[in-house]
């Protein structure tokens, strides 16, 4: 099938999304209101249809591929991927077993090959594509206990002889909290450890924890290294966390689900040097690897951990497939799984590797951009990262009022942030890859005038 008039639509909007205002002002009656004209109960032409639903989508949407939404990861999107996703729902393929989908699942397993080797992992590792970070965190925690106590998977914690605790820096993605909570740790055991004047996870910390901890009579599992932080795009001291958690016999999971992308960039993959250390890693396909939601990826290099930890049998799935593949649904948390990978594998496809080396040190590239004109206009840079995050502030700052000026103006969309203890300071991101260095000068020099 030519995808050619797909392709002309998808440049058609994203010159519109660009010429056009990136933060909506519409309240929930406004949508409700309009809304209430589809009771189902009469049929309506799809194009009319599609056409109101693209209307809703453009006026009442923050526009996350605008090229200067400076935000929270969304990114651009490359046409292949969108492409991807279209055939996707299109042939709608059903992943859970590989015999049902020999192709999409043998397309994910090469991809997701193609980035464990980039992280350094071992051929043997286990893979998955997920919904997002958020489940591949997840699978992380289940695995690391699933490995650590043989009891956890039939009898659960309350089989366990002491009761294990996770480590995390202030700084480390909140869906921890909501993983301690799902899998009955319960949200104590997650260890807060102290950050340096970085905003990096300070070993000194965790180790002090670690062993007050084993001293309570509790089981230490898991330590969390970031790369590339929520907030602030730090990189947690990946080295220096893969050899305490060797020594304590403790699983490093990174969770790289923005800044893992930078991997495939020569300039930048110093920076996660320790990666190919870790037992298990988080990687967002739909963050900076730019396609779209939802699309997460698992690492593990235990894969004997995964299989125990995702085992199922059941009579009404189709058996075993014979031949050294494996069936998803018996290695991930997903059953029914979608042809998640596909938009990944199309745009590297599309631009090659090298294409997305460019597309990645461009964002690394705008982002020192950003942080030149920030300081040059006089703002307070308070991050330090080679990612493209710049957490930014000034004195007698009033984020709510600022971002609100911003928005209104459409000048751009960033946000605002507390590092630490800190006051409240604003973010920006660039999460864009059509982003020019002119878009980052005009906003700097907008912003300042506000
Ligand atoms: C470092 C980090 N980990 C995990 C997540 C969760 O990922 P997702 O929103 O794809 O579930 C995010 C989301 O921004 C993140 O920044």
């Amino acid at each position: 099938m030519a995808f050619d008039e797909l392709r002309g639509s998808i440049a058609k909007l994203e010159a519109e999304i660009a010429g056009g205002p990136i933060v909506p002002s519409v309240t929930p009656p406004e949508i409700r209101r309009h809304l209430a004209r589809y009771d189902f109960a009469t049929p309506l032409p799809l194009d009319e249809v599609t056409g109101d639903v693209e209307e809703m989508l453009r006026t009442w949407q923050v526009h996350v591929t605008h090229p200067r939404y400076f935000g929270l990861f969304n990114p651009s999107v490359t046409p292949a991927a969108v492409v991807g996703d279209t055939l996707t729902a299109m042939y709608n393929p059903q992943l859970a077993t590989w015999r049902t989908s020999p192709a999409a699942n043998e397309i994910e397993r090469h991809t997701l090959a193609w980035l464990a080797a980039r992280f350094g992992l071992p051929e043997t590792t286990a893979a998955s594509f997920t919904s997002g970070g958020a489940e591949a965190n997840l699978s992380a925690v289940i695995v690391a206990l699933t490995r650590a106590f043989p009891a956890y998977g039939e009898h659960g914690l309350r089989g366990l002889p002491a009761s294990p605790t996770l480590y995390v820096s202030g700084e480390a993605h909140h869906s921890f909290n909501k993983i301690a909570h799902m899998t009955g740790l319960g949200r104590h055991a997650l260890r807060t450890v102290a950050t340096d004047g970085d905003f990096k996870l300070d070993v000194t910390d965790l180790a002090r924890r670690v062993a007050a901890d084993r001293r309570d009579g509790l089981a230490p599992v898991m330590v969390v290294g970031t790369a590339g932080t929520t907030a602030a795009g730090m990189i947690d001291p990946l080295p220096e966390l893969a050899a305490f958690c060797r020594s304590e016999g403790l699983w490093l999971h990174v969770d790289a689900a923005w800044g893992g992308a930078a991997v495939l960039s020569p300039r930048l993959r110093g920076h996660l040097a320790g990666i190919e250390a870790a037992d298990s890693i988080t990687c967002d396909a739909h963050k900076w690897l730019s396609v779209p939601m939802g699309a997460g990826m698992f690492f593990c290099r235990h894969a004997e951990a995964v299989a125990e930890a995702f085992r199922a049998e059941t009579s009404y799935m189709p058996g075993k497939t014979a031949g050294g593949v494996v069936d998803p649904y018996t290695t991930s948390v997903q059953w029914s799984r979608r042809f998640i990978g596909l938009k990944l594998f199309m745009a590297l496809a599309e631009r090659g590797e090298a294409g997305y080396v460019e597309m990645i040190e461009h964002q690394a590239r705008l982002g020192y951009v950003l942080r030149r004109a920030l300081a040059r206009a006089g703002w307070r840079i308070v991050n330090n990262t080679p990612l493209p995050v710049v957490c930014f502030t000034r004195d007698g700052l009033d984020p709510d009022a600022f971002l609100a000026a911003l928005y209104r103006r459409q000048i751009a969309w960033m946000s605002q942030v507390r590092l630490g203890r800190g006051e409240p300071v604003l973010r920006a991101c660039i999460t864009s890859f059509r982003a020019t260095e002119a878009d980052v000068e005009s906003v700097v020099s907008e912003m300042s005038a506000l």
